[in-house]
Order: C-alpha cells, then structure tokens, then sequence
C-alpha cells in the first residue's frame, strides 16, 4: 500500500490544509493529526509548542509516512528546524510557502501579515520572506479573535468584520498591498478580510492563503511517485479529545461533511 503523508495541527484548523492538499493530489493517502486537546497553540510559550510538535511527528511515524506536513503556522514557526533535524523524512511547514506566494502576489513590496501572536512573536514570516528577498517590508499582526470565530463558524457579519477592521487598521496605516493568512484559521474568513482591508486601503488587496501555497509546494516533491494518479486516496483523522461539536467544526475547515470518515481519538 501506498505511504501516506502526514498532516498535524493544534486542531482542526489543519484541514484548511489537508483539503489543499487532497484537492492538488486526490490520490495521496493523507494521515491528519489534530491536537484537540491542547489547542491553541498560539496562545504558548515557544517551548512547549516545540515539545507537542514533536509529540505529533512522533505519533505520525508510526504510520510509516513519507512526508510530513506541518500545517500549524504557530508550530511550523517555532518547530520546523528541531523537526526537520530529527527526522529522516522530508518535513514541509506552511511559512515557507504563505511567504513566497506573498512575495509573488506584491506590486509595492509591502506585505502584511496575519497570525497567531505565537507566529508573529516567532519573526518567522520576515525571516522566510526576507531570506527570499531583503528589499521586502514586512508588517506582522496578531488576529487572535479570528480563530474562535472560525470554529464558531461566525466568519461573516457584524462582529467578523469589526474584529477585522481593528486587526487590519495597523496594516491600512502602512499600506500593504498584500496580506499573508499565516494561520490555518484564517482561510474561513477569507472574504470579510478582504472587504474590511479594501475598504480601509481604499484600493484592492491581494489575500495570499498559505495553505493552497503549501499544497503547491508539494507538486515539486510528489512528482516523482508513483502514486501521484490513480484511485482516490484516504484521509484518515485522529484527534487528541473529541468534543461534542467536532463534526461541524471539522467539516466547516475541510469543506465537507465528515460523515464516514475514519476518525479516532488518540492519546499523545
Ligand atoms: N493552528 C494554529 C496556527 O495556524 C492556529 C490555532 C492555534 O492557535 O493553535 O497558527
């Protein structure tokens, strides 16, 4: 049978990224790990999302992946080196990918950026940026609202748009033509981030969703197998705590409902 990839996140805000990467290659066999039980990750000191990051590749090895993914922004921000160091498999973060599709979607060279305050204390969206191109300006900004929001599935009206208008407002001041979701959150309120920026920028913006980026970033790294066309592949879910309202939630990020799926819940 055919190896799968590996996918963790804190959550299930991953999905955004395993769902790019199922639609860009339907035929992989995907294993997605949600750490539900210690979600956010965010919101933690750098060591520890660190030591759970590592807890998650951990466990994904035991399924004899090929490659591992990791879809957190907050994990690939602090984690991704450490990780890369210890395995013997090819390991992608989103950064990378959110960072130099930002750099193509620029006309002024000025990009914003929006994450978790974990992400944006990390540096990491200027670091991959600059190390592509030094002359870009990167502004980062903390959205830490938007990701219950997005669970909440309340990604339009009133109370998204004002939370948004606050988050975007320092970005309209230094007038970014570009914003950068680097959150697995965040691709859910696509639309009302780009309404609120264009109105407060007064012209259009350009919303760069590292996800997609990172699913495309796997074509050069997928070419090659063998397995890249033919019958449909699996996506197998574990998570850490199954609550209640994992189904809507879940299907929200992945964009369809999530009856059927192999889903189980694991102790890391
Ligand atoms: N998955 C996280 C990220 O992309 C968002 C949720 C969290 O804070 O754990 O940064």
């Amino acid at each position: 049978m055919a190896k799968p990839i590996g996918i963790f996140d804190s959550g299930l805000g991953g999905l955004t990224v395993a769902r790019a990467i199922s639609g860009a290659f339907p035929a992989e066999n995907l294993v997605y790990l949600g750490d539900t039980a210690r979600v956010p990750y965010g919101t933690r000191s750098a060591g520890t999302v660190v030591k759970y990051a590592i807890a998650c590749a951990e466990r994904l090895l035991s399924f004899d992946i090929k490659l591992l993914v990791v879809a957190c922004n907050t994990a690939s921000g602090v984690a991704l080196a450490e990780l890369q160091a210890r395995l013997d498999i090819p390991v992608v973060g989103v950064i990378q990918p959110g960072a130099r599709a930002g750099i193509k979607a620029t006309r002024t060279g000025r990009i914003g950026i929006l994450a978790t305050a974990g992400t944006v204390a990390s540096g990491a969206y200027e670091r991959a940026i600059h190390s592509e191109s030094e002359a870009m300006k990167v502004f980062a900004r903390a959205a830490p609202l938007f990701v219950p929001l997005a669970e909440e599935g309340w990604v339009t009206g009133e109370v998204p748009e004002l939370a948004a208008r606050r988050y975007l407002q320092p970005l309209a001041d230094v007038d970014v033509d570009t914003i950068v979701l680097g959150c697995t959150h965040y691709p859910l309120l696509s639309e009302t981030i780009h309404r609120a920026a264009a109105e407060l920028l007064g012209h259009d913006v350009a919303i760069v969703d590292s996800a997609a980026a990172t699913a495309a970033t796997l074509s050069t790294m997928l070419a090659g197998s063998s397995i890249a066309a033919g019958p449909p592949g699996s996506l197998q879910i574990l998570v850490t705590d199954l609550p209640g309202q994992f189904g809507s939630a879940a299907s929200r990020f992945l964009g369809k409902p999530v009856d059927g799926l192999d889903i189980h819940a694991i102790d890391l």
